[in-house]
């Protein structure tokens, strides 16, 4: 493990398209993430994962680069990004930009090569068939659009070819082993652009579809490790500080392959889904998630999985509790700016590495919209920042067509000027409890984590360091069923209080005592 910087590092995910467009053209743009540095900082992150801002057809919201080194002319130029990184770290904020390795666009000028008959320096940097004809069982590819006459391997979408990093046991002529030249010059294609941006003052990267490179026959997913534990070896010689974190969702095998963090996501039915969003496939249908008042409150389903993994994990890295990120459904569609709070003063005093998505400190609406750049449903929690009343609620300028998403059109949409003179909105409250967290070592990423009491429907209580913490998601008040003698209040949401030898949590309520 390498980046110490993470140890009590919140971090703040910026959709860049969605956060504040300076110059009228309905996009946001580096200038607004620049601009709102104070803000992000005065809300108790430092530091900053920033979704894809390269060059791109933008087929996939920019998860289809076109150009590694270049970024999208829609934000603005390198030298507007590398001053970004400048103006964060002046305020203390680490900066990670989306490392996007699995597959390129197919614009990409590898992959025009490649498409190449005449055999040349890329004809094996994506996965290609030796016949036009001919597939590959079990993976989705595609044949007609090259002059070569064969058929290529999808990362992802149709216009996301992926990337050739080798097969475990390669038994088909057009196979290459992980260590053959072609994969490894891949390898090394994707080590340099990481060295571009590190060389440039980015801090790291959050990384697109980690577990994705090597294909079907490596389930252990020992290939795929062996490439990140390659690419760490670079990163602990020449940049000791860059911190990674995957998108793996299996911290078990990712924090072994080298990675600081790994996510726990969104999958319906999974322990993280049953806290905010336990509504299955169906988002309007009815929802039973732990931290909804009247759910049957069970956080065992969270418990069974976290643990495992936290147990196994703790002292090799970090495990990432997100609000929400840009491939997932707003918390608010279920649940109130109330439940919320006890959500989130959940979420940031936990272990690991927690990140905040841009707009869920005021409880921005998820909206049933049309999809935008291959979004789907995604393209509901990627609507514009929500800062004021003033013209498209302070996103932008540009006429209401122009822009790149429609703002949140209710009445009452919550915005960041209308919280902030309110001490008991959402806003003031997530900046108090990332308050305590910065204040509190025992509650930062390292700080010890155990389970004092976790019975369906009673208050759960579980121990950070010397710090005890009880929550009451419920509407009734309730007892909490640990010894509290000699301790007193530390910080609370909601009511508590002390009767006795007793400690009592009111409804809806969150308490941290010592
Ligand atoms: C995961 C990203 O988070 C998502 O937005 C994207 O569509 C896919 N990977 C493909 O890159
Ligand atoms: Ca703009």
């Amino acid at each position: 493990m390498a980046a110490k910087w993470l140890k009590n590092a919140v971090f703040y995910e910026i959709y860049p398209q969605s956060f504040l467009d300076t110059n009228g053209d309905g996009i946001g743009d580096f200038e607004g993430i620049i601009e709102k540095l104070d803000y992000i900082k005065g809300l108790g992150c430092n530091a900053l994962w920033i979704n894809p801002c390269f060059d791109s057809p933008f087929k996939d919201a920019g998860y289809d680069v076109r150009d590694y080194k270049k970024v999208a002319p829609r934000y603005g130029t390198n030298e507007d990004l590398y001053r970004l990184f400048e103006e964060a770290h002046k305020l203390g904020i680490h900066v990670l930009l989306d490392l996007v390795p699995g597959h390129t666009s197919e614009e990409h000028e590898w992959f025009r090569m490649s498409q190449k008959a005449e055999p040349n320096e890329y004809s094996d940097r994506y996965i290609w068939t030796s016949f036009c004809f001919e597939g590959c069982p079990g993976l989705p590819y595609i044949g007609g659009e090259s002059e070569r006459s064969a058929t290529y391997i999808l990362n992802f979408f149709k216009c996301q070819p992926a990337l050739n990093y080798g097969f475990l046991k390669p038994d088909k002529p057009w196979m290459t082993g992980i260590h053959d030249p072609a994969a490894v010059a891949t390898r090394e294609a994707i080590k340099d652009v990481m060295r571009f941006w590190l060389d440039r003052g980015c801090d790291g990267f959050r990384v697109d579809m980690a577990s994705s490179l090597v294909k079907f026959d490596d389930e252990k997913k020992s290939g795929t490790s062996a490439i990140w534990l390659n690419v760490r070896e670079m990163l602990e010689k020449d940049y000791p500080e860059a911190a990674m974190v995957s998108e793996w969702g299996d911290p078990k095998l990712a924090l072994r392959a080298g990675y600081d963090a790994d996510f726990f996501l969104n999958v319906p039915g999974n322990g993280y889904s049953s806290l905010l969003r336990d509504y299955g496939m169906d988002p309007i249908g009815p929802d039973n998630s732990y931290f909804k008042k009247d759910s049957d409150h069970d956080i065992s389903r969270f418990l069974g999985e976290y643990l495992d993994w936290y147990e196994d994990t703790k002292d090799i890295g970090y495990i990432s509790m997100i609000t929400c990120n840009h491939d997932t459904v707003r918390a608010t569609l279920h649940l109130s700016p109330d439940e919320l709070k006890i959500a989130y003063a959940f979420l940031f005093t936990m272990p690991g590495v927690p990140f905040l998505y841009y707009g869920d400190e005021i409880g921005m609406r998820y909206q049933f919209l049309p999809t935008k750049e291959g979004g789907y449903y995604r393209t509901g929690s990627r609507t514009p920042m929500q800062w004021s009343s003033g013209k498209n609620l302070g996103f932008s300028n540009a006429s209401p067509e122009q822009l790149y998403l429609p703002v949140d059109p209710a009445e009452d949409a919550p915005t960041v000027e209308d919280q902030e003179t309110d001490p008991d909105s959402l806003l003031n409250t997530i900046r108090r409890i990332l308050m305590l967290r910065h204040k509190e070592e025992d509650l930062q990423a390292d700080g010890s984590f155990e389970v004092l009491h976790a019975v369906k429907g009673e208050p759960f209580v579980y121990r950070r360091g010397k710090i005890t913490i009880a929550v009451n998601p419920g509407l009734v008040e309730a007892e909490v069923p640990v010894s509290t003698e000699g301790k007193s209040l530390l910080f609370s949401i909601g009511t508590c209080r002390f009767e006795k030898n007793t400690f009592l949590i009111g409804p809806q309520s969150f308490a941290a005592i010592r």
